[in-house]
């Protein structure tokens, strides 16, 4: 959407579904969103294809994200979500929007070493440039482009004594980047196990992307929050006991989370993305504290409440099922998305927005008014 048409969209949700999407397709221009997933495309991305599965693809609007209006495209089979990411968005609007960064897409291969004798990690780093030069050595596009490793982590006798962990860190530019780590941690293990003197375990990316971070947070004034009966002063405080809530109690905190993966995935599988890449990451660092709690954080600041997420977000726009598939590439441009870090501030926004709804509804009227009369709609 580069011509940065608001993204408030008052009405939007009262016209027909036929009516939206000429709205969207306007906006998107030549090509719209397109016919979706042909059982050919669906044959060229998976194994024994025998078909798409449809699932519903909203948009949420009023999004403010860095001061820039933005549409989120949502697949999603749950009533409520989008219209409760247009909700949170409209309030934090009245703060200013999101304000969201991404780190750069550094994402590590692990390569474990067994039965490594002592010295082992002293004699692998001394190979560190012929590991790196034999690594980037299968990736010449992705090393042309800027890219390839950027460090090498090891990390001795993790649980056992004999296993050494290297991490070869990768710098993967617009790529979610599996296959490119994967490739490249495969390449380089003789020549680890043979320099440590042990063999070569296990290969693989880690879905804890913890050198792959993204963050947003926003600030809604009080009088955004204010609804029914309870003031906005009100909505806030409950929203702050809410997330202590979910920060002392791990089976508050899974439903915590998962309201705000509920944007997240939304957005991701939108997007043609892993979202279960995420969801792994997003949980094992809800959980880096030795205890599963909040990925979230809310708290007063002046007449105001403050959210923060900031969690591992390994996402691309090149490769995978976000350039095979056509309606993902369409999504993408809906939201002005062209670079892995767009996609990634605009994931943790609105994961941020579906948690600030859920939580402004449990800590006023409870979830089930809203909520039901939406899925009273569906039921109609
Ligand atoms: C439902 O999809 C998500 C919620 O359960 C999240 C939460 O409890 O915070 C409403």
């Amino acid at each position: 959407m580069k011509d940065k048409e608001t993204s408030r969209l008052p009405g939007f949700h009262r016209l027909d579904a036929a009516a939206r999407r000429r709205e969207i397709e306007r906006r998107l221009g030549e090509g719209g969103l397109g016919a979706g997933l042909s059982l050919e495309q669906a044959d060229a991305m998976i194994e024994n294809a025998v078909g798409v599965v449809g699932i519903p693809l909203g948009v949420a609007a009023n999004f403010l994200v860095n001061g820039e209006d933005v549409l989120v495209p949502m697949a999603i089979e749950e009533p409520s979500v989008v219209a409760a990411a247009s909700n949170a968005a409209r309030m934090a609007r009245e703060g200013g929007g999101f304000v969201a960064g991404a780190d750069p897409a550094h994402t590590a291969a692990q390569i474990e070493i067994l039965d490594a004798p002592a010295g082992s990690a002293a004699r692998v780093a001394a190979r560190r440039s012929e590991i790196e030069r034999t690594a980037n050595g299968t990736q010449p596009e992705l090393v042309g482009l800027g890219g390839g490793v950027v460090d090498l982590e090891i990390r001795e006798a993790v649980g056992r004594p004999g296993r050494l962990v290297m991490h070869l860190v990768v710098d993967c530019l617009d790529a979610m980047g599996a296959n490119m780590v994967n490739t490249m941690a495969e390449a380089v293990s003789p020549l680890i196990a043979r320099a440590a003197g042990g063999r070569a375990g296990l290969r693989i990316l880690t879905n804890l992307a913890d050198r792959r971070l993204a963050r947003a947070s926003c600030a809604v004034p009080f009088e955004a929050l204010g609804r029914r009966g309870f003031s906005g002063e009100r909505v806030a405080r409950a929203v702050v006991s809410a997330a202590e809530f979910a920060a002392d109690d791990p089976y508050r905190a899974a439903t915590h989370n998962k309201g705000v993966f509920n944007g997240i995935d939304a957005l991701l599988l939108a997007c043609g993305n892993d979202w279960r890449a995420v969801e792994a990451g997003g949980h094992a660092w809800a959980a880096r504290g030795g205890r599963y709690g909040s990925l979230t954080a809310w708290t007063i600041e002046g007449e105001a409440l403050r959210g923060e997420l900031e969690m591992p977000m390994a996402v691309g726009v090149v490769g995978g099922a976000a350039r095979a598939n056509p309606t993902a590439r369409s999504c993408m441009r809906l939201a002005g998305i062209e670079t892995a870090a767009d996609l990634a501030r605009l994931a943790v926004c609105a994961g941020l927005a579906t948690n600030l709804a859920a939580l402004c509804a449990l800590g006023s009227e409870g979830i089930q008014r809203g909520h039901m009369r939406l899925h009273g709609r569906r039921d109609r």
